[in-house]
């Protein structure tokens, strides 16, 4: 049985295309082992100065970074027994939610999930595939290097070691009704026919 860890960030509630794309998904695979975290539901926390000694390589031992520290390991645990991460990714002013920034940021941990080697970086999120769901009001070139939701996901993916990503994008949810329906059906669609 695939083991899916879902990452949602939209803060639409029932509304949200995300979350509609993730669960297209989910349905797809009814046989999977789902783990679910929603960023809206349950932020993670941001980096401040009172918690960034406890996520690091090296954090301090004692009560004080203790809780901070437990989070990042429940959080890198559930990456590391996943067979499959599935993002959910709003666009909200041309990047990642904060909430979903906040998670990469908990997410990366020097000797855990990366290292530094004498060749540069190495992920060590090994044999991992990701999707992401994205949804987005206008519409884009990605190719063309803006907006960067897109690319800065798959380069934090990649950066951890997970390459193997599938997008899926439903845009233009503000060119009307009619063809935000189209495009979400059209997303919902190619979702659910991800292996
Ligand atoms: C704070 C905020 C910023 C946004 N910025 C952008 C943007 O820069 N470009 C864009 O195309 N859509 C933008 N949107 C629209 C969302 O990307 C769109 O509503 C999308 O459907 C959000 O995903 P969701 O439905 O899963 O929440 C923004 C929405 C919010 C709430």
């Amino acid at each position: 049985m695939s083991r899916i860890l879902v990452i949602r960030s939209s803060a639409n509630g029932e509304a949200s295309v995300s979350n509609r794309l993730i669960d297209a998904y989910l349905a797809a695979h009814p046989e999977a082992h789902v783990t679910e975290r929603d960023l809206d539901a349950n932020p993670v926390p941001h980096v401040t100065s009172a918690s960034l000694a406890g996520i690091g390589r090296h954090a301090p031992e004692g009560d004080k970074f203790a809780e901070t520290r437990a989070l990042q390991d429940t959080l890198i645990a559930e990456v590391f027994d996943a067979d499959l991460v599935v993002i959910g990714l709003p666009m909200y002013n041309f990047g990642m939610p904060s909430t979903l920034k906040s998670w990469f940021d908990f997410v990366g941990r020097a000797g855990t999930t990366f290292q530094y080697t004498a060749q540069g970086p190495e992920g060590l999120v090994k044999g991992k595939k990701a999707v992401i769901a994205h949804a987005r009001a206008g519409k884009y070139d990605d190719a063309s290097g803006f907006p960067f939701a897109l690319a800065h996901t798959k380069a934090l993916l990649s950066f951890i070691g997970i390459t193997a990503v599938e997008t899926v994008i439903a845009e233009g949810m503000a060119f009307g009704p009619d063809a935000a329906e189209a495009a979400i059906r059209n997303a919902v669609t190619q979702i659910a026919n991800i292996a």
